[in-house]
């Protein structure tokens, strides 16, 4: 798909220079025009095979499989990120004295699951990060001790843009035989992730920010691992093998199948899927290697920019530490004050923990990142 016909899909380009992915996603076009459709063959049907609507489900499953490079059966929708953190703190049987480790400066969803288990005697340990949020083994090592049962951190930092070296740390869990938990929300559509190949056992990304879907709908990835190890807690008609089966609802049997959808309780949000795909689709049509290459070719151009004119850039900017988010501040000038002017001047950007975040998707162009440069104060 050319880069045209991928823009074409965003007429927010026509009014903003929107660059705050790393907040929110506008949907594209194919999005909406799905969901009218969605809407108008459920009236056209008077909705009389919504258990076939579960092919459809399916059928983004396998897109989503795809995007994470994993199979299908792995894969569960869930509503938001922290459904996935959820999962795992709510279905491990956890023994007093046990320990979970997370990363200083983590999101707050990647906290209070694990803070909540202090009733249960679960500690709950921050790995120390240098100022650009960076961290690495050898930092995680010094937090794992024999009682640590998990390591929950984000693929990349919502406030750093730091993306964690995620196949050095899966193999470190495998080797320590702790559960590797991953929030996927600000890499899953931007970056090219191999859940399998990283040894993750439970990722989370919820559809709203780079995967460029709705809200209330995420990926939840699991692990043949964390299937065997994690209980599910919220349990429905859907839960069991045969829920297909609707005209025997009544003859009650509790078999979980063996694969992620164990974890799908109910009914889907099926507005939610029919954007999702349609949004998979189009990240698979441009590749998500191509987009990883154009977001980190584009955040390179703005820290270039930056660093010419002498302002302090946060993020790390080596090699495989980067992601689509760029985070900066102007020494001696308040992050909102240049967040309200980059506003009035129809460009989109966010203030996080008192610094500027920039977060641009493939559909932004090199004119986008100098305008907001040319911005500047
Ligand atoms: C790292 C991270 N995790 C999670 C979320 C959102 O969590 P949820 O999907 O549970 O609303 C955000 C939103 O900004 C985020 O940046």
């Amino acid at each position: 798909m050319d880069p045209e016909a991928l823009r074409a899909e965003f007429p927010i380009v026509r009014r903003w220079v929107y660059l705050n992915h790393a907040a929110f996603s506008p949907v594209p076009l194919r999005a909406r025009r799905a969901i009218s459709e969605h809407f108008e063959h459920g009236e056209h049907t008077a909705f009389d095979n919504f258990v076939g609507w579960y092919e459809r489900a399916d059928r983004v499953r396998a897109l989503a499989a795809r995007l994470l490079r994993t199979r299908a059966t792995r894969i569960a929708f869930g509503c938001a990120t922290s459904d996935g953190v959820n999962l795992v703190a709510n279905g491990l049987d956890w023994r007093s004295g046990d320990n979970v480790v997370t990363i200083t400066g983590e999101f707050p969803s990647n906290v209070y699951p694990w803070m909540n288990l202090a009733c249960r005697g679960v500690e709950l340990r921050f790995v120390s990060t240098d100022a650009s949020g960076r961290f690495g083994v050898s930092e995680v090592e010094r937090c794992v001790d024999s009682r640590t049962r998990v390591l929950s951190l984000s693929a990349v930092s919502f406030a750093t843009g730091f993306r964690a070296p995620l196949e050095e740390l899966g193999l470190f869990c495998r080797a320590r035989g702790a559960l590797f938990v991953v929030d996927g929300i600000q890499a899953a559509g931007a970056l090219d992730l191999d859940v399998e190949r990283a040894g993750v056992d439970v990722m989370a990304a919820h559809a709203y920010k780079w995967l460029m879907g709705p809200t209330g709908i995420s990926l939840l990835y699991v692990s043949e691992g964390a299937l065997a190890t994690v209980r599910p807690t919220q349990l429905g008609w859907r839960s069991i093998i045969e829920w297909k089966d609707v005209n025997r609802m009544l003859d009650y049997r509790l078999e979980l199948p063996d694969e992620a959808r164990r974890f799908e309780p109910g009914m889907l949000n099926f507005p939610g899927l029919v954007m999702l795909e349609e949004a998979l689709e189009l990240i698979l049509e441009v590749g998500i290697e191509t987009i990883e290459t154009r977001v980190l070719e584009l955040t390179d151009r703005l820290a270039a920019g930056l660093a010419r004119r002498a302002y302090r850039i946060v993020s790390s900017r080596r090699g495989r530490d980067r992601s689509g988010i760029v985070t900066f501040e102007i020494p001696g000038r308040e992050s909102a004050a240049t967040v309200a002017r980059f506003h009035d001047r129809r460009i989109v950007v966010s203030e996080r923990e008192g610094r500027i975040r920039v977060s641009p998707h493939a559909y932004n162009t090199s004119a986008e990142i100098d305008a907001l440069l040319e911005a500047l104060p």
